[in-house]
């Protein structure tokens, strides 16, 4: 097969005159920051998911940080899977909690219940479960021994059926790659009205939105004057991570498209797992297919990578296990995790993709193991 013209991206969002026209109605509208798209993409969202609130935020990492604050998380320790990507071992950091970085099961590479008990400190105060890969975290097991806090990291699983509410909370992400993408963006969903209230001033310094002021909605304003209401008061600690109404309403058009979008992801993913050689290990099925990580021998995994580079296929890896890295190190061993991130690699999967693109992948992976058994 001839070589294409064009690298083929592991992951790349994708769009078309449905987001240039949702952009354009924003723009012409002269209200660009937070506002009623934002409004009507967390009512939306919230419906999807089946939770009772929804906050749209500037990043799951924002997010993740929201929720640490407006629960006083801080000095306690914080425990979180190894195979991950850095936001969740950084977080508690960020507020001044330690990092427990607990192994994964070999199948999903999901959190390790049993690890994690083992790991558990007197003052572990919450586990960050992540649906890794789109594959719901064993929140149920966990519950039976853990009583504390438990935020699902629903950053890979938008929308896998019942994502979002087995936590106290869960965050989701709408980064460039993801499922449902804005380009960066972000939201917190939870059941619990209080814990809804508290976040809520945090997004934005404290004040209640300039939007609704806008509107005669005074929640936090001085006095009740009428026309705009400038002013305001503040009483909390608040940060700046609210979405804006650009954001949201490339968030409100990909959300229509999140069930073709997520189609065309299981098409890739059953043509790869039908037609890829046997020496591929499939990923564990998923239902929004992320992003399709395989797994190979370990000794041909950095080979492969760059066999398919030289044809321009990108792929990657997720992940590189969070212990690994020299900010988080944690004194202790992975069994399963040191193991299995050596033979994962992740193969285009995306909307952009066209059938061909699948044959071309399929058929150049094959060529390495055929050319390997010889
Ligand atoms: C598991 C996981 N959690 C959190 C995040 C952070 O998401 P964001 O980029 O929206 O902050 C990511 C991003 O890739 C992720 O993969």
């Amino acid at each position: 097969m001839e070589i294409r013209k064009s690298v083929l991206p592991v992951s790349r969002p994708f769009s078309g005159s449905e987001e240039i026209q949702a952009l354009t109605e924003v723009l012409d509208s002269g209200w660009w920051g937070k506002g009623p798209k934002v409004a009507e993409f967390e009512k939306s969202f919230a419906e999807m998911v089946g939770a009772k609130h929804a906050i749209a935020v500037t990043s799951a990492s924002a997010g993740q940080d929201l929720v640490f604050k407006a629960l006083s998380m801080t000095g306690v320790d914080i425990a979180s899977p190894t195979i991950s990507f850095m936001t969740t071992a950084v977080v508690p950091l960020w507020n001044d909690c330690t990092t427990n970085i607990v192994d994964v099961d070999p199948q999903a590479l999901n959190i390790d219940p049993i690890d994690l008990r083992k790991s558990l400190k007197a003052n572990t105060a919450a586990v960050i479960a992540v649906n890794n890969a789109g594959v719901l975290a064993p929140i149920d097991d966990i519950r039976n021994f853990f009583d504390g806090f438990i935020l699902e990291d629903c950053a890979h699983s938008c929308y896998t059926p019942g994502a979002g509410s087995r936590g106290d909370a869960a965050v989701w992400s709408f980064q460039a790659v993801k499922t449902m993408p804005t380009g960066d963006g972000g939201m917190i969903t939870t059941n619990d009205s209080s814990l809804y209230e508290r976040i809520l001033p945090l997004t934005w310094l404290g004040i209640s939105s300039t939007y609704s002021r806008t509107q005669g909605n005074n929640s936090n304003s001085v006095g009740n004057r009428p026309g705009y209401t400038w002013d305001y008061q503040i009483d909390v600690l608040g940060y700046k991570a609210y979405m804006i109404d650009l954001t949201a309403a490339l968030g409100l058009v990909q959300m229509k498209k999140l069930p073709l979008s997520l189609a065309w992801r299981r098409h890739i993913q059953e043509r790869y797992n039908l037609e890829l050689h046997p020496e591929v290990q499939r990923p564990a099925h998923t239902e929004t297919v992320q992003y399709y990580g395989a797994r190979v021998h370990s000794n041909l995994r950095d080979e492969l990578i760059t066999y398919l580079g030289e044809k321009l296929i990108h792929t990657s890896v997720h992940y590189k296990p969070l212990h690994l890295h020299p900010i988080v190190k944690q004194d202790r061993d992975y069994k399963i995790a040191d193991q299995e991130w050596l033979r994962l690699i992740s193969l285009p999967c995306h909307g952009a993709m066209t059938d061909d693109d699948i044959s071309y992948v399929v058929y150049w992976v094959n060529k390495f193991f055929e050319l390997k058994s010889k």
